[in-house]
């Protein structure tokens, strides 16, 4: 008799999306967050998750929050393209990705139809320098969601902000522990 390995389908709640396996993964491999976000499929609602309220000081640092993500998407992905190392260009082409997933989140959040990624080729050509960029914007971002966590006023808006710290930080901590 075939063995039936026990799969099953979990959905993040923190970008909607799903993945499938025997567990939750410790990461979501779409936006980061932590496992803790992950429920089993059939128990996933999401009533209110994309149809947010949201008042003017929620607004402007979601407008900044997508800001600043659409900056660090094109960063990571030119980093992709011109750091000459094989381990450098799989870091910052998967930054990259988690990147431009949180900008989607901000995007359906703000209710947007669709957000430009300018074309932008100013990072190096050295794995070094970009690592110490990518820690500076990371180190911006932790800063400016921990505040914008705790400014917010809509749940689900807070609920972001504060996954999207422990996010950025594992990323700071990606790049801190290659720069020693
Ligand atoms: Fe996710
Ligand atoms: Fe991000």
């Amino acid at each position: 008799m075939k063995k039936i390995t026990k799969v099953n389908v979990f959905v993040c709640k923190i970008c909607g999306e799903a993945y499938i396996g025997e567990e939750a993964p410790s990461r979501c491999p779409f936006c980061g967050a932590f496992k803790k976000f992950f429920v089993k499929a059939k128990d996933y609602d999401d009533t209110g998750a994309w149809d947010v309220e949201l008042n003017e000081k929620d607004k402007a640092n979601a407008e900044k929050a997508l800001e600043v993500e659409v900056s660090n998407t094109i960063f990571y992905k030119c980093s992709n393209t011109k750091t000459p190392e094989l381990e450098g260009q799989k870091l910052f082409k998967i930054l990259g990705r988690v990147e431009q997933e949180h900008a989607a989140v901000w995007r359906k959040i703000l209710k947007l139809d669709k957000v430009e990624f300018p074309k932008y080729d100013k990072c190096a050509a050295e794995y070094k320098p970009n690592l110490e960029e990518s820690h500076s914007r990371e180190d911006r971002a932790i800063r400016f969601y921990g505040q914008a966590a705790a400014e917010a006023e809509n749940p689900r808006v807070k609920e972001i902000f504060q996954a999207f710290v422990e996010v950025e930080t594992d990323h700071l901590h990606l790049s801190e522990a290659r720069l020693k």
